[in-house]
Protein backbone atom coordinates (compact mmCIF):
# COMPACT_ATOMS: atom_id res chain seq x y z
CA UNK A 1 0.00 0.00 0.00
CA UNK A 2 1.36 3.03 -0.82
CA UNK A 3 2.28 5.90 1.87
CA UNK A 4 -1.08 7.83 3.30
CA UNK A 5 -0.55 11.38 2.22
CA UNK A 6 -1.07 14.42 4.28
CA UNK A 7 -0.86 17.91 3.51
CA UNK A 8 0.39 20.67 5.98
CA UNK A 9 -1.44 23.94 5.77
CA UNK A 10 0.63 26.50 7.47
CA UNK A 11 -1.74 29.80 8.88
CA UNK A 12 1.01 31.95 9.01
CA UNK A 13 3.12 33.72 6.60
CA UNK A 14 5.62 34.51 8.66
CA UNK A 15 9.24 33.21 7.57
CA UNK A 16 10.43 32.36 10.70
CA UNK A 17 6.93 31.15 11.78
CA UNK A 18 6.93 28.54 14.99
CA UNK A 19 4.02 27.29 13.48
CA UNK A 20 5.40 26.79 10.16
CA UNK A 21 8.31 24.93 12.42
CA UNK A 22 5.68 22.49 13.58
CA UNK A 23 4.62 21.76 10.66
CA UNK A 24 8.46 20.68 9.66
CA UNK A 25 8.54 18.61 12.30
CA UNK A 26 5.43 16.78 11.72
CA UNK A 27 6.67 15.95 8.31
CA UNK A 28 10.34 15.33 9.94
CA UNK A 29 8.83 12.48 12.23
CA UNK A 30 5.88 11.41 10.71
CA UNK A 31 5.33 7.63 11.10
CA UNK A 32 6.10 5.13 8.63
CA UNK A 33 3.32 4.64 6.04
CA UNK A 34 2.43 8.77 5.89
CA UNK A 35 4.36 11.15 4.35
CA UNK A 36 3.75 15.04 5.28
CA UNK A 37 4.18 17.67 2.55
CA UNK A 38 4.35 21.15 3.51
CA UNK A 39 1.79 23.08 1.16
CA UNK A 40 4.12 25.55 -0.57
CA UNK A 41 2.17 26.97 -3.46
CA UNK A 42 4.00 29.05 -6.19
CA UNK A 43 6.84 29.81 -3.63
CA UNK A 44 4.66 31.71 -1.16
CA UNK A 45 2.66 28.77 0.65
CA UNK A 46 -0.68 30.64 1.28
CA UNK A 47 -0.01 34.32 1.05
CA UNK A 48 0.30 33.11 -3.28
CA UNK A 49 -3.66 33.45 -2.90
CA UNK A 50 -5.37 36.46 -4.38
CA UNK A 51 -8.54 37.20 -1.83
CA UNK A 52 -11.12 35.10 -3.26
CA UNK A 53 -13.62 37.06 -5.57
CA UNK A 54 -16.02 34.90 -7.17
CA UNK A 55 -15.43 36.92 -10.70
CA UNK A 56 -12.27 35.71 -10.97
CA UNK A 57 -13.49 31.71 -9.63
CA UNK A 58 -14.31 30.21 -13.18
CA UNK A 59 -12.16 28.53 -15.94
CA UNK A 60 -10.84 31.19 -17.83
CA UNK A 61 -9.48 33.84 -15.08
CA UNK A 62 -8.81 31.23 -12.35
CA UNK A 63 -5.93 32.16 -10.65
CA UNK A 64 -2.62 29.64 -10.77
CA UNK A 65 -2.67 29.80 -6.75
CA UNK A 66 -6.08 28.92 -6.49
CA UNK A 67 -5.74 26.13 -8.70
CA UNK A 68 -2.40 24.76 -7.25
CA UNK A 69 -4.18 24.80 -3.46
CA UNK A 70 -7.09 22.88 -4.77
CA UNK A 71 -5.04 20.61 -6.73
CA UNK A 72 -2.64 19.75 -3.94
CA UNK A 73 -6.16 19.42 -1.27
CA UNK A 74 -7.44 17.09 -3.76
CA UNK A 75 -4.68 14.70 -3.63
CA UNK A 76 -4.10 14.73 -0.12
CA UNK A 77 -5.52 11.88 1.64
CA UNK A 78 -5.91 14.20 4.72
CA UNK A 79 -5.11 17.54 5.80
CA UNK A 80 -3.17 19.16 8.77
CA UNK A 81 -3.95 22.88 9.57
CA UNK A 82 -1.43 24.26 11.68
CA UNK A 83 -1.92 27.48 12.32
CA UNK A 84 -1.90 30.40 14.85
CA UNK A 85 -4.08 32.22 16.50
CA UNK A 86 -5.16 35.87 14.96
CA UNK A 87 -7.67 38.23 17.25
CA UNK A 88 -9.68 35.00 18.78
CA UNK A 89 -9.97 33.40 15.17
CA UNK A 90 -8.01 31.93 12.53
CA UNK A 91 -5.31 33.95 10.06
CA UNK A 92 -6.91 36.29 7.26
CA UNK A 93 -4.54 33.88 5.03
CA UNK A 94 -6.01 30.82 6.28
CA UNK A 95 -9.84 31.80 5.88
CA UNK A 96 -9.14 33.18 2.45
CA UNK A 97 -7.65 30.04 1.39
CA UNK A 98 -10.84 27.88 3.26
CA UNK A 99 -12.96 30.26 1.26
CA UNK A 100 -11.05 28.82 -2.12
CA UNK A 101 -11.37 25.57 -1.22
CA UNK A 102 -15.09 25.62 -0.12
CA UNK A 103 -15.98 26.53 -4.14
CA UNK A 104 -17.08 25.94 -7.05
CA UNK A 105 -20.19 25.62 -5.15
CA UNK A 106 -20.93 21.60 -4.63
CA UNK A 107 -17.23 20.82 -5.00
CA UNK A 108 -15.68 21.67 -1.23
CA UNK A 109 -11.96 20.50 -1.95
CA UNK A 110 -12.01 19.81 1.93
CA UNK A 111 -14.65 17.65 1.92
CA UNK A 112 -15.01 14.62 3.73
CA UNK A 113 -11.41 15.40 4.27
CA UNK A 114 -10.16 14.37 7.12
CA UNK A 115 -8.68 17.66 9.19
CA UNK A 116 -6.42 17.94 11.81
CA UNK A 117 -6.13 21.31 13.50
CA UNK A 118 -2.92 22.31 15.80
CA UNK A 119 -0.56 24.86 16.47
CA UNK A 120 1.29 27.77 18.81
CA UNK A 121 0.22 30.69 20.13
CA UNK A 122 2.24 33.14 22.12
CA UNK A 123 -0.79 35.09 23.43
CA UNK A 124 -1.60 35.84 26.37
CA UNK A 125 -4.40 32.82 26.09
CA UNK A 126 -2.38 30.32 23.84
CA UNK A 127 -4.78 30.31 21.39
CA UNK A 128 -8.63 29.76 22.34
CA UNK A 129 -9.95 28.81 18.68
CA UNK A 130 -7.78 25.76 19.17
CA UNK A 131 -6.31 23.41 21.75
CA UNK A 132 -2.84 24.82 22.28
CA UNK A 133 0.67 22.67 21.83
CA UNK A 134 2.96 24.98 23.03
CA UNK A 135 3.61 28.07 24.59
CA UNK A 136 6.56 29.91 25.18
CA UNK A 137 7.55 33.19 26.83
CA UNK A 138 10.61 32.87 24.32
CA UNK A 139 10.07 34.76 21.36
CA UNK A 140 11.59 32.08 18.59
CA UNK A 141 11.53 28.86 20.62
CA UNK A 142 13.43 25.92 18.22
CA UNK A 143 10.43 23.44 18.59
CA UNK A 144 12.98 20.89 16.91
CA UNK A 145 14.81 20.61 20.12
CA UNK A 146 12.00 20.10 22.52
CA UNK A 147 11.68 16.19 23.20
CA UNK A 148 7.27 16.93 24.02
CA UNK A 149 7.07 18.90 20.56
CA UNK A 150 8.38 15.65 18.46
CA UNK A 151 6.54 13.24 20.44
CA UNK A 152 3.16 15.11 19.81
CA UNK A 153 3.78 15.78 16.22
CA UNK A 154 4.31 12.09 15.56
CA UNK A 155 1.19 11.95 17.30
CA UNK A 156 -1.20 14.22 15.60
CA UNK A 157 -0.03 12.60 12.66
CA UNK A 158 -0.49 9.09 13.53
CA UNK A 159 -4.19 10.02 14.52
CA UNK A 160 -4.61 11.08 11.04
CA UNK A 161 -3.77 8.09 9.55
CA UNK A 162 -6.06 6.56 11.89
CA UNK A 163 -9.25 8.93 10.31
CA UNK A 164 -7.88 8.21 6.86
CA UNK A 165 -7.57 4.50 7.23
CA UNK A 166 -11.49 4.45 8.72
CA UNK A 167 -12.80 6.52 5.96
CA UNK A 168 -11.06 4.57 3.41
CA UNK A 169 -13.48 2.38 1.05
CA UNK A 170 -11.18 -0.47 1.54
CA UNK A 171 -11.02 -0.11 5.06
CA UNK A 172 -12.48 -3.52 6.66
CA UNK A 173 -13.64 -1.28 9.68
CA UNK A 174 -16.33 0.42 7.32
C1 LIG B 1 -2.52 40.06 14.05
C2 LIG B 1 -2.18 39.16 15.21
C3 LIG B 1 -3.20 38.75 16.07
C4 LIG B 1 -2.92 37.88 17.13
N1 LIG B 1 -3.95 37.45 17.92
C5 LIG B 1 -3.72 36.48 18.86
C6 LIG B 1 -4.79 35.90 19.59
O1 LIG B 1 -5.95 36.22 19.43
N2 LIG B 1 -4.50 34.91 20.49
C7 LIG B 1 -3.22 34.49 20.70
O2 LIG B 1 -3.03 33.58 21.52
N3 LIG B 1 -2.17 35.04 20.04
C8 LIG B 1 -2.39 36.02 19.11
N4 LIG B 1 -1.34 36.56 18.40
C9 LIG B 1 0.04 36.13 18.71
C10 LIG B 1 0.41 34.94 17.84
O3 LIG B 1 -0.18 33.80 18.39
C11 LIG B 1 1.94 34.78 17.83
O4 LIG B 1 2.49 35.90 17.18
C12 LIG B 1 2.35 33.49 17.13
O5 LIG B 1 3.67 33.20 17.42
C13 LIG B 1 2.26 33.60 15.63
O6 LIG B 1 2.60 32.36 15.06
P1 LIG B 1 3.84 32.18 14.05
O7 LIG B 1 5.10 32.16 14.89
O8 LIG B 1 3.60 30.85 13.42
O9 LIG B 1 3.81 33.33 13.11
C14 LIG B 1 -1.58 37.44 17.35
C15 LIG B 1 -0.57 37.87 16.49
C16 LIG B 1 -0.85 38.70 15.42
C17 LIG B 1 0.27 39.13 14.47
Amino acid sequence: MSDIKVLALVGSLRAASVNRQIAGLAAARAPAGIEVDLYRGLGGGLGDLPLYNEDIDNAADLPGAAHALRGAVAAADAILVVTPEYNGSIPGALKNAIDWLSRPYGHNALSAKPLAVVGASMGQWCGRTKRPVNRSASPEPTLSTRPRSRCQSTHWVASLRARVTTLSPASPTC
